[in-house]
């Protein structure tokens, strides 16, 4: 652990520390920024029944105001979103904000930062967001079943002077299990999804629907924003011909927008796309999703037509928004690990296997349980992560962002902060990290079955000195 050290000396030479948290200064900010406005909303957790998937029957869900996904919420940077919630499932929830940096007691995690709310009970949120981007929502209960029921919406918080998009698109990705009567497999945390990469389902959506369609005009400029709320399955989409940019990863901004070769979109992931359309564009684009080369999937098509047509002379040209400050850190691996976290499973626990992180599963949000590692907010943090197993791991921190370091010992320039980075069976990676934000916050892999199953834990991050 490394402190920040101000020397007094004025040609001091600075440590390899003092280097990393040069370059990481003002990558992200420390506090919010409230500029008084507030967003007030209900948002009431409930049983119902919703014409999804291919809209020819009716799907049993938990819902989010009676939508799956969940209501798109969208704030300014700086604004306060207040939500008053209330249980009407049949089970505790409650609801945490994935990848924004909250007060620690609007984390959503149960017993650690807030009692789980009761059926019937409520609880109001309140947040201002410290990052423009694209984040989520859902329970952390027994996510397992509540997440796979449908419970999951999209938080959007937009840049003070947003980009002028021809149309800002939300995908969120989900696939579902279903039984013979076409309605969500009942039985969760299975023995097979246990022992396997948790839940895969046999149908595929967009926004609820097996048939999304995006529509765009020739000349076009779209920012599509896609989140991967499946319970386990991976998605790595392939875009075709088009012209697709990253923006941002996990909400944050890369340095500068970089072309689009594919991404593993692990659970938990988000993916801010910039799309050009040339304004001779015309014709459908199928967009597929190539995590198993043997096996793609469908994901949905991109139609661009004639009508509505600009003229060439108007063709969209606005510099991509992608701004952020994003550390280099190429001295980080010579720094000492910090805390190395073994990845495992074994026979035993109540599911009949458990899924370990340093030979320890967590039990029930156990409160009481000690830390993996305390953290001095701002100080450079080296974390790395061995998976033991033939599995596949997106290891998410909360309250934090990191930078991937490495994978099996060999450098990876990624461009961009993380909140979720998939270790894939047998693989180490290391991570960099400056924690910003005081509390107790959960690391588990996102795979909710192998979560529910143990692979949780917390960390501390203690107040900067
Ligand atoms: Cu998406 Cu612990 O969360
Ligand atoms: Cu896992």
């Amino acid at each position: 652990m490394v402190a920040i050290a101000l020397g007094t000396g004025a040609c001091r030479r600075r440590s390899p520390e003092e280097r990393l948290l040069r370059e990481f200064a003002g990558a992200y900010p420390t506090a919010a920024r409230p500029n008084g406005t507030i967003h007030e909303l209900d948002i009431v957790a409930a049983p119902t029944e919703l014409p999804l998937l291919d809209g020819s029957g009716k799907l049993r869900v938990w819902a989010y105001n009676g939508q799956v996904p969940g209501p798109t919420l969208r704030i300014r940077l700086g604004d306060t979103l207040r939500v008053r919630f209330t249980n009407r499932l049949p089970q505790p929830t409650t609801i945490h904000w994935h990848g924004v940096r909250v007060p620690n007691g609007m984390d959503g995690v149960p017993h650690l930062t807030q009692p789980p709310v009761e059926p019937g009970g409520t609880f109001v949120y309140e947040i201002t967001p410290k990052d423009a981007g694209t984040f989520w929502f859902h329970p952390h209960v027994r996510s397992s079943e509540q997440v796979e029921r449908g419970l999951y919406g999209v938080l959007i918080v937009d840049d003070e002077r947003p980009a002028p998009y021809d149309a800002d698109v939300v995908w969120v990705l989900d696939d579902w299990l279903l039984d013979e009567q076409r309605q969500i497999f009942g039985q969760f945390n299975t023995m097979h999804d246990l022992m396997h990469d948790g839940r895969w389902g046999n149908v595929i959506t967009v926004n609820g629907r097996t048939s999304e369609r995006l529509q765009a005009h020739p000349g076009d400029r779209i920012r599509l924003r896609l989140v991967n709320s499946a319970n386990g399955r991976i998605f790595k989409p392939d875009f075709g011909g088009l012209d697709v940019r990253i923006l941002a990863v996990d909400g944050l901004y890369l340095r500068e927008a970089i072309p689009y070769r594919g991404f593993e979109l692990a659970p938990g992931n988000r993916l801010d796309l910039d799309i050009r359309f040339g304004t001779a564009a015309s014709g459908l684009q199928p967009i597929v999703d190539r995590f198993y080369e043997q096996q793609t999937n469908h994901l949905a098509d991109i139609v661009v037509d004639g009508v509505g047509a600009r003229d060439p002379a108007s063709e969209r040209s606005f510099a991509p928004p992608a701004h952020g400050h994003v550390p280099a850190w190429r001295e980080a691996l010579a720094q000492p690990v910090t805390k190395q976290f073994r990845l495992n499973a074994r026979r035993g626990g109540e599911h009949g296997i458990e899924w370990t992180i340093n030979d320890a599963a967590f039990a029930g949000h156990d409160h009481a349980a000690p830390p993996a590692l305390t953290m001095r907010a701002g100080t450079f943090q080296r974390l790395q992560f061995t998976n033991l197993s033939y599995r596949l791991h997106p290891i998410h921190l909360h309250g934090m962002f990191f930078r991937l370091l490495a994978r099996n010992g060999v450098p990876v320039d990624e461009p961009f902060f993380r909140d979720t980075v998939l270790v894939h069976g047998q693989e180490t990676v290391d991570l960099g990290l400056v924690p910003l934000d005081a509390g107790r916050w959960m690391m588990h892999c996102h795979i909710l079955e192998h979560a529910e199953a143990g692979m949780m834990t917390t960390l501390e991050v203690l107040p900067p000195t």
